[in-house]
């Protein structure tokens, strides 16, 4: 596992960077999801190869985002269609309800999460989910 921790260790509300997988990794226009001990996080890529960060959980009624569809920076819901903005993980007017967002950084064409200073208790809880959306393997470095 790769961890990026912040310049000094004195800056408070530094994220800590882990290393979740390569971008090839993730199926243009589809995702893949991560297992954390504080819920799903669905990894979307779109066509354009940027990548972002949601929990996988609509803001509506808790439906699955990373079984939607995506297009463009959003996608949407496969239960009643409500649009998530992938880059803010809100919805789309007239829908009301935000899903929670996670910075997402490429280097090199590989994708780190952005977490808090909890990033290590993260880092041992964060699992691939084998099976999604044609994402094959565990994630580098992220099984525990
Ligand atoms: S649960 Fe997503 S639109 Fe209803």
């Amino acid at each position: 596992m790769t961890v990026m921790t912040p310049k000094t260790a004195m800056e408070p509300c530094q994220p800590t960077w882990l290393h979740v997988c390569d971008v090839n990794a993730i199926p243009r226009l589809g995702s893949r999801v991560l297992t954390h001990a504080t819920g799903d996080i669905a990894l979307f890529r779109t066509e354009s190869d940027s990548v972002f960060a949601l929990r996988d959980k609509c803001p509506h009624k808790g439906g699955a985002l990373s079984q939607g569809i995506v297009h463009g920076e959003k996608v949407t819901c496969p239960l009643h269609a409500w649009n998530i903005d992938l880059t803010t993980g809100e919805a789309c007017a007239p829908d009301v309800g935000c899903a929670q967002r996670f910075p997402v950084r490429i280097e090199a064409g590989e994708v780190y999460l952005a977490f808090d200073e909890t990033a290590r208790d993260d880092a041992a809880a964060l699992t691939d989910a084998a099976g999604s959306a044609g994402a094959a393997g565990v994630a580098d470095g992220i099984a525990a």
